[in-house]
């Protein structure tokens, strides 16, 4: 049993999905341990415990140090035991710590096909707006995971959705939500808890 813990910050849209399929039996042999916010006021939390699962609000903002929250941040997912760490519109930086102790354990969703619109400043509408500026075609999004880097860790999976004639970043955006990122996200969930995902020299293989 894969014993996931999901991170959040915002409406959690990603987190229902995961919810849904483990609900549904589309992802199998994993249970959602807990749903930690660094925002007390993200619905996402209000998701997890609609469905009984622990949530909880660690904020930087509580803390006199960023280092003192790294570290209680950490001890706190520790506590948890888990085997997976799912970043779901997560928007706090991941302690390097963690990221070392969880080396190929922790994934990230980003809306965008990876090596596009990603890296420092590119995040949710953000993302949107500058692809709707360079006038590309084709959007998407990207699971991988989560290393030293923002946005540089292994591709796990990638969904391509069609941009359309007078797409707003709002508009497309929710595309990009409804095609691809609650599909590959859980999909991936669901392959790493079925043993299916190998990393070798920074590239995902998927097992058949
Ligand atoms: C999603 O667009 C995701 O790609 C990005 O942050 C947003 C989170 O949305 N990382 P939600 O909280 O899952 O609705």
């Amino acid at each position: 049993m894969l014993n996931v813990v999901v991170l959040v910050s915002g409406g959690g849209t990603n987190l229902q999905a995961i919810i849904d399929s483990v609900e549904s039996g589309a992802i199998t042999n994993t249970k959602i341990t807990g749903v930690i916010s660094n925002n007390k006021n993200a619905y996402a939390l209000e998701r997890a415990k609609k469905h009984g699962i622990s949530a909880q609000c660690i904020s930087p903002k509580d803390f006199e140090t960023r280092d003192r929250f790294n570290e209680v941040f950490l001890e706190t997912i520790d506590s948890m035991q888990p085997d997976l760490i799912v970043l779901a519109g997560f928007l706090v930086v991941i302690p390097e710590a963690m990221i070392e102790k969880y080396r190929n354990r922790i994934i990230n969703i980003h809306p965008s096909l990876i090596p596009s619109f990603c890296g420092t400043g590119y995040y949710g509408l953000k993302v949107h707006e500058a692809a709707l500026a360079r006038g590309v075609k084709v959007v998407g999004a990207t699971v991988h995971f989560v290393d030293e880097g923002t946005d540089t860790g292994p591709i796990i999976l990638q969904k391509a959705v069609e941009v359309e004639q007078g797409d707003t970043p709002e508009v497309l955006q929710r595309r990009v939500m409804e095609q691809a990122e609650w599909k590959i996200l859980p999909k991936a969930i669901d392959l790493i808890a079925n043993g299916r995902i190998q990393v070798e020299e920074n590239l995902v293989k998927i097992l058949p």
